[in-house]
């Protein structure tokens, strides 16, 4: 790996343990949902390590038993729709900094820049559409009783491709929320007018995302927390296990005595959680995951 690759890691490691001190995406949290749903950590399972296609019956005949399954996801299941992931090779914060872009301080000090670059990145998302991976998604809320769907993207593939029973921890770029009012409203101008005022009190709008260094909304966590702590499968697709909370939800859902089922490209700091891992793309697996 290149020296400036590596360095980039070593500089997000830091910016999210600098935004976990300051109290938000953070493995601090994390410990505190983790505190009232766990008395003791648990051992991690090893990951089933046979073939593909034993390990694909083992998780179709978990999940055909299962009451209650959460999803969770991140920028990997969009990848495949061409939305690009935060820290692949071609990964927005391997072009970007972070903290110049996706900040309440950026914000505060160049809205222009900010509103700018999330003008680019509706243009794109724009052009996106749901690929077979989101629809299988939004297939297993039809399927399962009990079905929750956690997901970091902010690009709304998951809506368009008809989940409904979802968080979007991270927020959503096709809303806008009062700097003043606080009012959330859905926007879906492309571009929208810099900069964005509010049409109730005047006031400047900013994308409806969470910053490193915000809190999440209370209601996602607390409805999160509540699907992770009750599932019998956890399946967690294309998400580098980097940033907090999200990163710690498997570990809830292991300690709640959920399977845990990753799907990536890749392994992740998070894989040695899992009962059963499918390294490939989230559009040619997930929808193996549904049939018979
Ligand atoms: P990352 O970019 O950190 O990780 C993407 C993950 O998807 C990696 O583990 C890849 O190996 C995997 N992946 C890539 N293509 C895939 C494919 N076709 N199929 C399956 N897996 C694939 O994205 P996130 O983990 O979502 O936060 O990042 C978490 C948060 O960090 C984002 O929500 C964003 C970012 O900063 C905010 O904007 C607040």
């Amino acid at each position: 790996m290149p020296h400036s690759l590596r360095s980039k890691d070593a500089y997000y490691s830091r910016l999210s343990l600098r935004a976990a001190s300051i109290g938000l995406i953070s493995p601090h949290r994390h410990n505190l949902l983790a505190c009232r749903l766990t008395t003791q950590p648990q051992q991690a399972a090893p990951p089933t390590t046979m073939g593909t296609g034993s390990t694909l019956q083992l998780i179709r005949s978990t999940l055909a038993a299962a009451r209650s399954v959460t999803v969770l996801t991140g920028a990997g299941i969009s990848a495949d729709s061409g939305v690009p992931t935060f820290r692949g090779a071609d990964g927005l914060w391997r072009q970007y900094r972070a903290e110049d872009l996706a900040t309440p301080e950026a914000f505060e000090r160049d809205p222009r820049l900010v509103w700018e670059w999330y003008n680019w990145r509706r243009e794109l998302i724009a052009t996106k559409r749901p690929n077979p991976a989101h629809d299988a998604v939004a297939s297993m809320e039809r399927r399962f009783e009990h079905f929750w769907l956690i997901t970091q993207n902010v690009d709304g593939l998951h809506r368009d491709a008809g989940s409904r029973r979802l968080s979007e921890i991270h927020g959503n770029i096709w809303k806008v929320r009062c700097t003043d009012c606080r009012c959330i409203v859905e926007n879906r101008d492309v571009p929208i007018a810099i900069l964005p005022l509010c049409q109730s009190c005047g006031g400047l709008l900013r994308p409806h995302i969470v910053w490193f260094g915000e809190s999440l909304a209370a209601e996602d966590l607390e409805k999160s927390a509540a699907a992770l702590q009750s599932s019998d499968v956890c399946l967690i697709v294309g998400t580098s296990g980097l940033v907090y909370p999200a990163a710690g939800f498997g570990a809830i859902a292991k300690q709640a005595g959920a399977c845990i089922v990753e799907i990536n490209i890749d392994s992740t700091p998070r894989s040695n959680l899992a009962d059963a891992t499918l390294q490939g793309r989230a559009r040619d697996l997930v929808p193996l995951l549904l049939e018979a």
